[in-house]
């Protein structure tokens, strides 16, 4: 049995129906932004994989601080012993992020870092004595795979056999401009003449009737662009409103940054973005350069406040194996390394500045030549996105994706459509001509060259 044939005898793969007919391809390296596969490719990964490579993949000073770490401290449990990566890396982030953060609390992933999110807002109302159970989430949030952040994400077909064992949220509707090209995600949405501003101000009263109850613990929201959901971007300024009256009235504000995290979005936060900062962050992805997994779910003073007490049934009691992994924790400190150097601000920038570029373009084409095979071009930061038209609607389960994800690996590129929206999330390290490529690709797909 060759590999992919053992693979499909013995592995079980995400997100992956066992009626698919695509065998998985065989990755032996990997190498800056390229893939190498076993049949001798050089595939451009134009997502970071699933969205984490910041620096590209295999980067030596990743790997050479992994090799240091592994010769000197692989491993120990993190109740009752604590070690240099963890407590430096917890040290770095609170100075990189917004300042009202003051504790770092460890777990794997981007799941149990909105798991844990959501338990520290929960717990922090049981400690105080008043509990409050209700969550506000935005239609079409994705948290995660945890029963915790399934509950609190979209109910849909990912989560449709448990639902009945999920819990209850409320859920506003994204406030988003509908006419995307028209503000390009700045539309504050109740301005004269906005399009939808009914609509926005119609959320707006939905989440004040909600908050009133008085029963709302939290409210968590991925800042200014869903990712799972179709990569769907909204804006700041509402965001900020809603913010502002969760805030006033003890609503946990929990940002989910797991995707928008480390840059992806232009800033090294989204959540820079917003006047209001979260009481809670969670991160993961582009921690550790998409090296090793790790999560981070960090908060105020005030919610730890709430857990200092003599008495143990306040103690947070949740934890993992592999909680501040020093592996994973000192590739996370190299990883902010490369970061906060000038130049990866600079790619961030230039990358930005190529998206804005190809979008004005593509909407120039489209104008011009009602061209209709494609619409809602959009970017921000590093990330562009658009939906292809097609007879279906637009949904993760459109069909044209696959289709897609064949026509651009057949050009050994690495682009994995959200059913019929098509996006770019490269590694910071990607180079112009690479841009270009890509965008001559999408040119091809959407028949305008
Ligand atoms: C915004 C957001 N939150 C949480 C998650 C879950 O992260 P993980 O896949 O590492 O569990 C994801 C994954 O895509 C995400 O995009």
């Amino acid at each position: 049995m060759n590999l992919t044939e053992k693979d499909k005898k013995y592995v079980w793969h995400p997100f992956t129906s066992f009626g698919t007919t695509m065998p998985n391809l065989p990755i032996h390296s990997a190498k800056g932004v390229y893939l190498y596969s076993d049949d001798n490719r050089a595939i451009l990964d134009a997502i970071s994989s699933w969205w984490v490579n910041i620096h590209g993949h295999s980067h030596p000073y990743l790997a050479d601080a992994i090799t240091k770490q592994a010769n000197t401290l692989e491993h120990v449990i993190f109740a009752g012993f604590t070690h240099t990566p963890a407590v430096t890396l917890a040290e770095r982030l609170l100075k990189i992020l917004p300042q009202n953060q003051s504790k770092v609390f460890f777990s794997d992933n981007g799941s149990t870092a909105c798991e844990v999110a959501i338990k520290m807002a929960l717990q922090y109302f049981h400690n105080l004595g008043t509990p409050k159970r209700k969550i506000i989430a935005l239609d079409g949030a994705y948290h995660g795979d945890t029963f915790g952040a399934m509950s609190v994400g979209a109910r849909n077909a990912f989560s449709a056999p448990f639902s009945p064992l999920l819990f209850d949220v409320e859920v506003i509707d994204l406030p988003q401009c509908e006419f995307t090209n028209c503000c390009l995600g700045t539309c504050t949405g109740i301005r004269e003449n906005a399009p939808n501003c009914q609509n926005i101000k119609q959320i707006m009263n939905k989440f004040s009737e909600i908050i009133a109850t008085g029963e709302v613990a939290a409210f968590m929201y991925e800042p200014i662009v869903q990712g799972a959901a179709g990569i769907r971007m909204y804006s700041p300024e509402i965001l900020d409103k809603l913010l502002e009256i969760a805030q006033k009235n003890d609503v946990i504000c929990i940002a989910d940054e797991v995707m928008t995290g480390f840059g992806r979005t232009g800033k090294l936060f989204a959540s820079e973005y917003l006047n209001h900062k979260p009481d809670i962050m969670c991160l993961s992805k582009g921690l550790t350069g998409g090296v090793m997994p790790l999560g981070v779910t960090t908060c105020t003073e005030k919610i730890v406040a709430a857990y200092y007490s003599d008495d143990v049934f306040k103690t947070f009691f949740h934890g993992h194996s592999f909680t501040a992994n020093p592996l994973a924790c000192s590739v996370a400190n190299a990883s902010l390394d490369l970061l906060l150097k000038a130049e990866c601000m600079e790619n961030i920038n230039r990358i930005a500045q190529k998206h804005i570029d190809f979008e004005q373009k593509i909407i120039k084409i489209i104008q011009n030549n009602k061209n209709n095979n494609i619409k809602n071009v959009r970017t921000l930061g590093t990330i562009l996105a658009f939906e292809v038209n097609n007879d279906q609607k637009d949904s993760y389960f459109n069909t044209i994706a696959t289709d897609i994800y064949g026509f651009f690996l057949a050009k050994n590129i690495l682009l994995r459509p959200l059913g019929n929206t098509i996006y770019i999330m490269p590694p910071y390290v990607i180079t112009d001509e690479e841009l270009d490529r890509i965008y001559d690709a999408i040119e091809e797909l959407i028949s305008i060259k």
